[in-house]
């Protein structure tokens, strides 16, 4: 309970206050985190710029005098509006300050980062499986809400031609001599790698695989029961498998049929780097191998943006099987999400709103 409002009561404005949306129908700022995030509507712009714009200190007076005129209302109606304000947590009646580790953040330029980070920390979210439903998870309601949509089909990349991959393997690596070998390689000059290589990192990988009668999970813990990631290969020079375009061709992989789909044949790039601000490790590469995410399959299934984060850790921890796949059938890798996104999405045919390139490798194999 707010306690006592005294006109010269200071209030002290919190952190992290942002405007979410502004549109025809008015405007919407959100600050707090997590569960307790607050998001307050107000159709006025004058009142929404107040309070974007609010000092960090302030009287009780004053908050109730600017909000009243502001809002053309009555002393009485702007002190209600301030006690609410309050009440949700726009100001405290003690300074909370920031922390150093949010200053480290904001100091740095990270701000953009942190109001993500605030608004998708300390979610309080439980599952229920009862009943068997398509969405487990539940977070601001006290039952959860299944989609009113079917669930995402997997994607389909539009193609020109595909080219079956033979069957992904052998892999005649011994465990411990891949444990202690894989490095990150930053010199691809004069690989090449074959279409098995290919059918081998990505039949293994992106391809579900269990149970074998009816198969939908993957070697990588994932998402349970959908198609979280697509996998795109882009050729390079010579060493490329001479089966598929060289040249920095864009093929699709279909895990259902395990064929390359041809996405484009001429991207109209000089070298790797081009998609890559100009890392020139990756020049020389045979291959490099992109996963990009599709966001409708997260956010079908998990109805909150802390699962953004998901997404992340998933992309991770598949690239970690396309990284130890390469490395026991002895290939080079070079793995960086320092992607240009602008250029890595015109190139390989996705908006990033849809089908975000999250994550690369270069691999090539030593002659
Ligand atoms: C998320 C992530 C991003 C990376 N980005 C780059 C990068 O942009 N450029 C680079 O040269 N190395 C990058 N690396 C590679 C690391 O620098 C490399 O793994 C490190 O040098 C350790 O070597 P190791 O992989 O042989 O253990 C990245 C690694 C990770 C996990």
């Amino acid at each position: 309970m707010t306690p006592a409002l005294r006109d010269q009561t200071t209030l002290y404005l919190t952190a992290g206050i942002v405007l979410q949306s502004s549109d025809k129908d008015g405007y919407t700022l959100a600050w707090g985190r997590g569960s307790d995030r607050e998001y307050f509507a107000t159709d006025s712009a004058d009142l929404a710029g107040l309070l974007i714009s609010m000092p960090q200190t302030v009287s009780a007076a004053r908050a109730q005098q600017l909000i009243a005129e502001k809002l053309g209302a009555s002393g009485t109606a702007a002190v209600e509006v301030v006690r609410n304000l309050l009440d949700y947590g726009y100001w405290c009646t003690e300074p909370s300050g920031l922390s150093t580790g949010e200053q480290t953040w904001i100091g740095l330029g990270w701000e953009d980062a942190l109001d993500y980070h605030r608004a998708s920390s300390r979610t309080i979210w439980s599952h229920d499986y009862s009943g068997s439903p398509q969405v487990m998870t539940r977070n601001l309601v006290d039952q959860n809400v299944q989609p009113d949509t079917p669930r995402p089909e997997r994607w389909r990349a539009s193609i020109t031609e595909s080219l079956p991959l033979p069957a992904p393997g052998p892999i005649p690596a011994d465990f411990w001599d891949v444990h202690d070998s894989r490095r990150t390689h930053r010199n691809f000059s004069g690989t090449s790698i074959d279409l098995g290589d290919l059918a081998t990192i990505l039949g293994l990988t992106f391809k579900p695989r269990f149970p074998e009668s009816s198969p939908y999970l993957y070697t990588t813990q994932s998402y349970s029961l959908g198609a979280p990631f697509n996998a795109f290969v882009i050729t390079g020079g010579s060493g490329a498998p001479p089966e598929i375009r060289q040249d920095f061709a864009v093929y699709h992989y279909d895990p259902v049929e395990h064929a390359l789909g041809l996405v484009q044949a001429d991207t109209g790039i000089g070298q790797l780097d081009d998609l890559m601000w100009s890392q020139s490790y990756v020049n020389d590469a045979p291959a490099m191998l992109v996963i990009c995410v599709d966001w409708q399959q997260y956010m079908w299934k998990y109805r909150f943006p802390r699962a953004y984060r998901f997404a992340l850790t998933e992309c991770g921890a598949f690239m970690q099987t396309v990284q130890v796949l390469a490395n026991a059938i002895g290939l080079r890798s070079f793995a960086t999400p320092a992607i240009d996104d602008m250029a890595m999405c015109k190139t390989l045919g996705v908006s990033d709103v849809d089908h975000s390139p999250l994550y690369m490798a270069a691999l090539g194999r030593s002659n």
